[in-house]
């Protein structure tokens, strides 16, 4: 009997305590004028649950608050908006003070010049030198041949094995910037930076806490080498007389480049391009693979044009910009598979001073989840929403609706689109053109945070015509 006592009494006692905490922790964020919602557990917030539930635990909290809420997500105060119409207005609006809001792991790791650690005039600089990058006339120019050059290679042999088509895909997108940026692919350089690289990405997404092995302390590490490399390769330009085609050239003032940056900048310039373009192309294009595999009177139609764009050519003939224009079933494939597989979930902004937003008050220094991945699945925009139907997309105007936000928006709207599409779609090319494949089956894809596939993604190639 005592020993239930006890026990009752522990019970009680941890839930009264759990209420206090919750309470307690409630009470501290309590201000006129906020957005409802909770903020869950001191320190952790309500971190777990979105992690957890993901979609669902926006889903739940939206139809409890409306779809502007509060909360205490990833180690921050958050306001959520899903809210098509402000979403809008936060990206529309840097100026007014809602400045990108990335963790701190990532702006330590990607370096203070990174282009969304800075802002105004600093921002428009690092843009700017972008932009001449991956202007149309470079790409088609310098980028295009360079991109399908390597994806001849990169796509070679693969028939009769069994591939992880994510681990591929991973590599072909780092490999495939270096290329555009250095000209170098196979070289030592990539060799030593491949796996630095990859330490680097996980070191953004960790923690920031500094300590031995852990991602974060290997992510700065990693930084600290890819740093290193790259300054010893501008360092050998400078000294040598050769002429160089590439991104790194243009931005040490060959070309036309009309903005100037320091040795720094340039390196996070260039670290910016590799880790920009790394998850979103390489995900993309695992996941067209995937949807391809599954629809395949959707795999016929793609098929169809990219053997066409064969047929008015040579073997070795490289695509050309005219290509790449005639796919236009290519890219409402890119454009579906981004939309149902929801590459991106969303973007973070923060306030620099207190503001009014939809006749609520956020406080200076708060997190901003500009929250886009439901609008994704809004029947009214995109019918029968949850199938894939890259057809859709043939009508152009989807790609300038309002609320078309795979690629962001705003001043912060993604400079790298274009070319983004552009090695989606040489890989396609080389990949439809020459195989068919099967999945081995059974591998697990997660949605939330990331779209991964933990074990990867395997599946058994052979020639298209055997
Ligand atoms: C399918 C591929 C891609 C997708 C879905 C994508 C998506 C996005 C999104 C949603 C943003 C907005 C971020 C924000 O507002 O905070 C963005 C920004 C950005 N993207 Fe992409 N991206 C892709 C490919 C690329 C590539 C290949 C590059 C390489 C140059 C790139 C470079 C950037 C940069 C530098 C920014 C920041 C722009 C700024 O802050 O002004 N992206 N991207």
């Amino acid at each position: 009997m005592a020993v239930l006592i006890v026990i009752i009494g522990v019970v009680l006692g941890v839930c009264m305590l759990s209420t206090a905490l919750l309470r307690w922790n409630e009470m501290k964020y309590i201000k006129k004028g906020l957005p409802p919602g909770t903020m869950g557990w001191p320190l952790f917030g309500e971190t777990t649950d979105f992690l957890k539930q993901g979609p669902s635990f926006m889903k739940n909290q939206r139809a409890r608050y409306g779809s502007v809420f509060k909360s205490h997500i990833l180690g921050c105060p958050t306001i959520v908006s899903m809210d098509p119409e402000l979403n809008r207005f936060i990206l529309m609006n840097e100026r007014k003070g809602i400045l990108p809001g990335y963790p701190q792991s990532m702006v330590e790791i990607l370096g203070k010049s990174n282009i969304a650690a800075v802002h105004g005039p600093a921002h428009k600089k690092m843009r700017g030198a972008l932009l001449s990058l991956v202007s149309p006339t470079f790409i088609k120019q310098k980028i295009l041949p360079t991109i399908d050059q390597f994806m001849r290679s990169h796509l070679c042999n693969w028939t009769s094995q069994i591939i992880d088509i994510q681990e591929k895909t991973k590599e072909m997108a780092l490999l495939s910037s270096l290329k555009q940026v250095s000209g170098l692919e196979s070289c030592s350089l990539s060799k030593d930076l491949m796996p630095e690289f990859f330490k680097l990405v996980l070191g953004t997404l960790s923690l920031p806490i500094n300590l031995p092995n852990t991602n974060y302390r290997r992510g700065l590490q990693a930084r600290k080498n890819i740093v290193r490399m790259l300054a010893d390769l501008i360092d050998e330009r400078r000294k040598s007389k050769e002429t160089h085609e590439d991104m790194l050239s243009s931005l040490m003032g060959g070309g036309e480049n009309i903005f100037k940056l320091s040795d720094e900048e340039i390196i996070d310039q260039v670290i910016t391009i590799l880790y920009s373009g790394y998850e979103t192309v390489s995900t993309t294009s695992m996941m067209a693979v995937k949807y391809l595999h599954d629809h395949p009177r959707v795999l016929e139609e793609l098929r169809k044009e990219h053997l066409g764009i064969r047929e008015r050519k040579m073997a070795e003939d490289p695509l050309d910009w005219d290509d790449y224009k005639s796919m236009k079933f290519t890219r409402a494939v890119i454009f579906e598979t981004s939309r149902l597989a929801t590459i991106v979930n969303g973007v973070l902004r923060k306030t620099m001073k207190d503001m009014e937003l939809n006749g609520f008050v956020i406080p200076k220094g708060w997190r901003i989840y500009v929250y886009t991945r439901e609008i994704n699945y809004d029947p009214s925009l995109y019918p029968d929403p949850y199938t894939f139907n890259p057809w859709r997309w043939l009508d152009r105007s989807l790609e300038t609706q309002n609320y078309f936000f795979l690629f962001g928006g705003g001043m912060r709207h993604c400079p790298g689109k274009e070319l983004g599409i552009v090695e989606i779609s040489t890989f396609l090319h080389y990949f439809v053109t020459k195989y068919r494949w099967k999945e081995v089956g059974g591998d697990k894809l997660m949605k939330f945070p990331r779209v991964e596939a933990p074990n990867g993604l395997h599946i058994r190639v052979s020639d298209l015509y055997t």
